[in-house]
């Protein structure tokens, strides 16, 4: 048997044809038997998801072609994967829900504005140990284009650091550092645009006529505004006020070239078997360094089609089929997360609906959550988000979505106008009133955030603003308050409501940060070079030493919330029932402005009840029996809840509770 291994490390059952199978022979031959059998096991288990995915974007043909390519680009990461990362795919392999249990939580940040350099990250693990963090994402980090970088979302050059934050190797230590603490890295992976100076669109544009006309087709090129003029009649403009329109005329390349985003950030054509190979590599480049969960950026707008908002088509799935099957095979210890910020229909088919189920991306960010959670506050209640979260169907029990509250963009108010019309609202009326809340402009509103991208078009405005500016503490702390202070103590109860559903969803909740203590939005945003026209940056501020070192003191509002935030991770943590494999449920409310969320779980049902109201508000005493609940625990409190005089739970202002029942 040994022998025949060592002869022949490759198991024969046909879901892969041979000479595919047999294609990167040479690139392993210097492996030993057993690894070049665990590869071939690999290739078994998940090429077919890649044989798939590119016979779906490229045709047979050029497939069969591509699928080589990319398999010896696997064989050659594989066999240079180093031991300890090595040890981690197995693990990983071992364990395939580790990314779903309830003692992951997640914590975002720059790493410049939250430590100064990658090496200062160190110096923060303290705090992300306190709060039991186990995901960090660091925000874009490889080389930018000089100047205005849509904060790093332009890249220069994928397989360089920011030279102000450190070198290669201090990320690749950093990585390591972090996975030796139970940390898993995240970074950013750019894959639907590169900076105008990066050397693709570089050579382009000044490249040997050769060059030239190679790198072009990176890009999606037009030589007059026939082509753009057509796919703008149905693109919907993302940056509006600062960079209007989809594309950009460039001298150099005398030519029209699709810019999606700001006019310097060039949308690459991933209909090209080019651009799929050079980012399959920078994607195991990335893994190579001890990345364990790359952020795809933008996802949504890789594919392009006349007709359409060029989003959500059902290439960019069939895509991101190919890179999970390829990195499955390759370094199997690394995730996707689909940053895909779409419409609730548009949103599951990242995790996987149909024939992608549980083969695409394994992460997503729940942006209708986030949505209904500021909506909810701003109202007072819940009947549209209930609506809306009922309707979303589930997700594949294999994934798990990103939730939040805050992160580094803006709240565009994807409020679905059929959601808004069944529960009797305006969906444009709604989103206006949000935008108006948000930006304080509604009378009674104590938010202080700030409108982002008005679109004269279409009416849409969207919304900046910390998550200390969206909830009043902003504006209450600006007043001189203090804990203890009715206004400051209400918008404390809103951050630590959102939070409390967040973390009680189910996925990987990511803490956006500065919201441990309750940061402030940073005045001074507008002054720096670059950022004047994009008013996202109030929400990025630099990590405040004077509330990070007040988090331990009670007596503090930073104290306050930090005590808050850690007391619902710590809890959540100990909680089976909120493992990502049980869905979230959300019921039909008794009170309009009480949340109820039934997560049922083989241990027990959690069942979360949230006021989004500033008075009390009761849960009926009979559902709770119903329920087997009557006398359960509120494992926040670990006490059981006092019923009032009707029977009733009654939850005080901006209250949560999650009861706990055993089977
Ligand atoms: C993503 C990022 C956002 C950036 C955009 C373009 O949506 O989160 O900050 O502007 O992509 O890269
Ligand atoms: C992308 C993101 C969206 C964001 C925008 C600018 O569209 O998907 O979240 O609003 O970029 O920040």
């Amino acid at each position: 048997m040994d022998e025949q291994v060592a002869r022949e490390p490759r198991p024969v059952t046909g879901r892969v044809p041979q000479p595919v199978a047999a294609a990167a022979d040479d690139v392993l031959a210097g492996l030993a038997p057993e690894r070049r059998e665990l590869f071939h096991l690999r290739v078994e288990r998940w090429w077919p998801d890649v044989r798939e995915g590119l016979a779906a974007v490229h045709g047979a043909e050029a497939a069969a072609r591509l699928e080589v390519r990319l398999l010896r680009a696997a064989a050659t990461a594989y066999a240079r994967r180093d031991e300890d990362l090595h040890r981690l795919d197995q693990a990983r392999t071992l364990a395939p829900d580790w990314f779903q249990r309830p003692g992951m939580l997640g914590y975002a940040a720059y790493a410049d504005r939250f430590a100064g350099t990658l090496a200062g990250v160190r110096d923060r693990l303290p705090l992300l140990e306190e709060l039991g963090v186990t995901y960090l994402h660091l925000m874009p980090l490889l080389l930018p284009r000089e100047g205005d970088s849509d904060g790093g979302y332009a890249v220069a050059d994928y397989r360089r650091v920011r030279p102000d934050l450190g070198t290669t190797e201090d990320l690749r230590e950093l990585a390591a550092t972090l996975r030796g603490r139970g940390v898993s890295l995240v970074l950013d992976l750019v894959l639907n645009h590169v900076a105008r100076e990066h050397p693709w669109a570089e050579l382009a544009r000044r490249g040997t006529p050769e060059e030239r006309a190679r790198y072009r087709g990176y890009f999606h090129v037009f030589a007059d505004r026939e082509g753009p003029d057509a796919f703008e009649r149905t693109l919907p403009e993302v940056f509006p006020d600062t960079s209007p329109g989809s594309f950009t005329w460039d001298d150099e390349l005398g030519a029209w070239v699709w810019t999606t985003f700001n006019s310097f950030q060039w949308d690459l054509d991933w209909s090209s078997p080019e651009v799929l190979a050079e980012m399959v590599d920078v994607v195991l480049h990335l893994a190579d360094l001890g990345v364990e969960v790359l952020r795809l950026d933008a996802v949504a707008f890789l594919w392009k089609r006349l007709g359409t908002s060029c989003q959500n088509q059902p290439e960019v799935h069939a895509l991101v089929q190919v890179l999970r099957g390829v990195t499955r095979v390759a370094c199997p210890g690394l995730l996707l997360k689909a940053e895909a910020i779409v419409a609730p229909d548009d949103l599951v088919p990242y995790l996987g609906t149909g024939g992608h189920a549980g083969r695409v991306s394994d992460l997503a960010y729940h942006n209708s959550l986030m949505v209904q959670v500021w909506s909810m506050l701003a109202t007072g209640d819940v009947v549209l988000a209930t609506r809306a979260l009922q309707r979303i169907p589930p997700a594949p029990s294999s994934t798990a979505w990103i939730t939040y509250v805050r992160c580094h963009d803006d709240i565009g108010w994807a409020v679905s106008d059929e959601d808004a019309a069944a529960v009797g609202l305006s969906g444009h009326g709604h989103r206006s009133f949000l935008a108006d809340w948000y930006s304080g402009a509604f009378p009674g509103s104590p938010a202080t955030g700030l409108v982002f991208q008005e679109d004269p078009a279409t009416g849409d405005r969207r919304t900046s603003g910390a998550t200390a500016a969206l909830t009043g503490l902003e504006a209450a702390l600006a007043r001189g308050g203090r804990p203890g202070d009715e206004d400051v103590d209400l918008a404390v109860r809103r951050l630590l409501l959102a939070h409390a559903v967040v973390l009680a969803w189910g996925g990987v909740p990511v803490l956006w940060s500065g919201d441990e203590v309750g940061q402030p939005g940073d005045p001074g945003w507008a002054g720096e070079p670059g950022h004047e026209a994009d008013n996202r940056w109030v929400h990025r501020p630099r990590a405040s030493e004077v509330l990070l070192a007040e988090r331990h003191d009670p007596s503090t509002v930073a104290g306050t919330v930090f005590a808050g935030v850690r007391h619902l991770a710590r809890t959540r943590a100990s909680l089976p029932h909120l493992h990502a494999a049980t869905p979230a449920q959300v019921l039909d409310p008794s009170d309009p402005g009480v949340l109820v969320v039934l997560r049922r779980h083989p241990e027990g049902d959690l069942l979360l009840l949230a006021n989004f109201t500033g008075s009390w508000r009761p849960f009926p005493g009979e559902r709770l029996d119903a329920a087997g609940l009557g006398g359960a625990p509120d494992a926040l409190t670990g006490r059981v809840p006092e019923r009032g005089g009707d029977g009733a739970l009654w939850l005080s202002p901006y209250d949560v509770v999650w009861l706990v029942g055993s089977r």
